[in-house]
């Protein structure tokens, strides 16, 4: 544990830590590992006294086994939750009982630890309970803002988004962010890693379908020296680079089956194996997960085991897309044109502007940013006009007796078509694995159309 981090506080205030525990020994382990932190604790062994203390005391953290003699830890769960949302709460369970474990999360707790207690995930854990920032005066920024990184919008659905997102940055709970191709999933997941107890170490973003299947165990979990043909020295994983911080597994529906169950181990141990070593080794890391697709769906239809689906998707964030909330699409403009332009950022012409507030946006906000883009680098005299948003057709005219004049089917299929990807091309600045998603095809797909329809970049 760092030290360092907790000598910050005030001298002579004393953090304090309710323990509630039926079991003797367990509450006497507790409170000794508590002290020899720095902190202090006050202890009950029944739900009825943990009430009498929190009416008495501000506590900085509190844990709770989950049976107890007159009630159960979900109760207290949601009485600190409703009454005292500032103190982080954390659940003991019995080993094996993942239900517990994941109602406590979704009823608010801030993390859980499993019977018999491991006393270095016990210090880890409370390390960062008493770290998380102190949200408690409204007046207080959050951390992130001053790192220039945050959710612009004004919306009723942004907003919310923004709740959640302080919200969830104050627990350690499993995150599943859902939505659409560019609506903002990888940002929402960085803003709850630098608004919690894990903002000073690593944020890990990974991209699943990116890595090669052979590569995949290395690549998460480490090698050692000598594991395979090429392993001149022992390397560290994502895991191990993670540890401590923020493990974003992105597109985490593409990742095979096989490594969904090494996954799957690893989150529930809370321990991984390096490739070629006999030993196991713990790890403290959160996971945020993301993908475009429907989760759900993919558990429908086998390639994405349940048990994993279930332990990910503890807490779902969904990010709504721009088309829903035409409101932000204003204040979008002005953060990303400043983005883009540094100290000459240009000006919108009004009609441009109306045209923007009316557009779909079927890329969302990675859309409107290269449309920005691209506009910023044709407008003359720093003025974006209609003309330098070259705004995509919404719909191509499929319906009705389209085709041109003596034009066959075929032609008229595959014109149709190169335009689509032309369009899709254009949307991700020709990042073809972007343009594949959009357009909802593999990447294989993809090149192979490209080449039939003779598209040039
Ligand atoms: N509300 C927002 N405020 C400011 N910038 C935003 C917002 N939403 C998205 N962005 C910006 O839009 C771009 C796309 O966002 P991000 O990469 O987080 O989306 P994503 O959902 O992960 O997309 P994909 O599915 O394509 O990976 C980023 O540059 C991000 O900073
Ligand atoms: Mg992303």
């Amino acid at each position: 544990m760092s030290l360092g981090k907790l000598s910050r506080r005030p001298r002579g205030e004393l953090r304090k830590v309710l323990i509630i525990d039926d079991e003797t020994d367990i509450r006497e382990l507790l409170d000794l590992t508590v002290a020899r932190m720095g902190l202090s604790a006050d202890c009950a062994g029944s739900v009825a006294e943990a009430r009498r203390l929190l009416e008495l005391h501000r506590y900085h953290l509190c844990l709770t086994d989950m049976r107890l003699p007159d009630g159960d830890g979900l109760e207290i769960v949601r009485l600190i939750t409703e009454r005292f949302g500032e103190t982080p709460i954390a659940v003991i369970t019995a080993y094996g009982t993942t239900q517990n474990a994941v109602a406590a999360l979704k009823a608010g707790a801030f993390d859980y630890l499993t019977k018999p207690l491991a006393l270095d995930h016990l210090r880890s854990l409370i390390n960062s309970a008493i770290n998380l920032p102190d949200t408690g005066s409204p007046d207080c920024p959050r951390l992130s803002e001053s790192e220039g990184i945050q959710l612009v919008g004004r919306s009723a659905a942004i907003e919310h988004v923004r709740q959640m997102i302080d919200k969830l940055a104050r627990s350690q709970a499993p995150v599943y962010i859902s939505g659409e191709s560019g609506t903002g999933k990888e940002l929402a997941a960085r803003l709850i890693h630098l608004q919690g107890s894990r903002r000073t170490a690593p944020f890990v973003p990974v991209n699943c379908g990116a890595i090669p299947e052979n590569l995949m165990e290395s690549e998460f979990f480490g090698y050692r020296k000598g594991a395979f043909t090429g392993a001149d020295a022992d390397r560290d994983g994502f895991f191990q680079v993670a540890k401590g911080g923020t493990l974003f597994l992105d597109e985490v529906a593409d990742l095979p089956l096989p490594m969904q169950v090494k996954l799957l181990r690893a989150i529930q141990e809370k321990k991984v194996r390096k490739v070629g070593s006999p030993n196991e080794e713990n790890v403290d890391v959160r996971i945020i997960s993301a993908t475009h697709r429907n989760l759900k769906n993919c558990v429908d239809g086998q390639s994405f085991r349940q048990d994993l689906y279930y332990r990910l998707n503890v807490i779902e964030l969904r990010m709504p897309p721009l088309r829903e909330r035409q409101e932000d699409v204003a204040p979008l403009v002005e953060a990303l044109l400043t983005r883009i332009g540094g100290t000459h950022t240009p000006r919108i012409d009004p009609q441009a502007m109306h045209a923007l507030s009316t557009y779909g946006f079927p890329g969302n906000v990675r859309e409107l940013e290269n449309i920005l883009e691209r506009a910023s680098a044709l407008c003359v005299d720093h003025l974006i006009q209609l003309d330098d948003l070259h705004l995509a057709p919404e719909t191509m005219a499929v319906s009705g007796g389209a085709g041109l004049a003596g034009e066959t089917l075929d032609d008229y299929i595959n014109r149709v078509e190169k335009q689509a990807i032309l369009d899709a091309l254009a949307k991700t600045a020709f990042n073809r694995t972007a343009a594949a998603r959009l357009l909802g095809v593999t990447f294989r797909s993809l090149r192979y159309r490209i080449e039939r329809l003779g598209i040039e970049e």
